[in-house]
């Protein structure tokens, strides 16, 4: 019968756990750098996958509000991700 010796299963936990360790540790500098993002980044980034992006004057300030809660959930977009995006399209109706 072939078993794991202890020491082989204690260097795969330990494999597994450092592997575990960087990928979180990587994890947050990626959601740093998206914390860092302009409204107009998340806006190019995010609002043409799935359609042309709309131009910024089509809506007013109210509609743009809602355009951005319908599309933060289609988006994937935190709320900070998405008050930047909808601050960036309304700034087009006070130019
Ligand atoms: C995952 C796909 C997806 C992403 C990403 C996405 N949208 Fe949309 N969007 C849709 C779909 C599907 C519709 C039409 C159906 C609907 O309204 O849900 C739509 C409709 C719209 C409309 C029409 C008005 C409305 O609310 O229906 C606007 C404006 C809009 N999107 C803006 C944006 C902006 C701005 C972003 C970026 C923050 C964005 N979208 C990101 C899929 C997406």
């Amino acid at each position: 019968m072939h078993k794991l010796s202890t020491k082989k299963t204690a260097t795969l936990i330990i494999i597994c756990l450092g592997l575990a360790g960087f990928i979180s540790i990587n994890g947050c500098v990626e959601s740093k750098k998206v914390a860092d993002k302009t409204g107009a980044q998340i806006w190019s980034e995010n609002c043409q996958r799935c359609h042309n992006t709309p131009a910024p004057k089509t809506f007013n300030d109210e509609e743009w509000k809602t355009v951005g809660m319908h599309m933060q959930s289609r988006a994937l977009l935190t709320t900070n991700e998405r008050d930047k995006v909808v601050e960036f399209l309304q700034s087009f109706n006070h130019l």
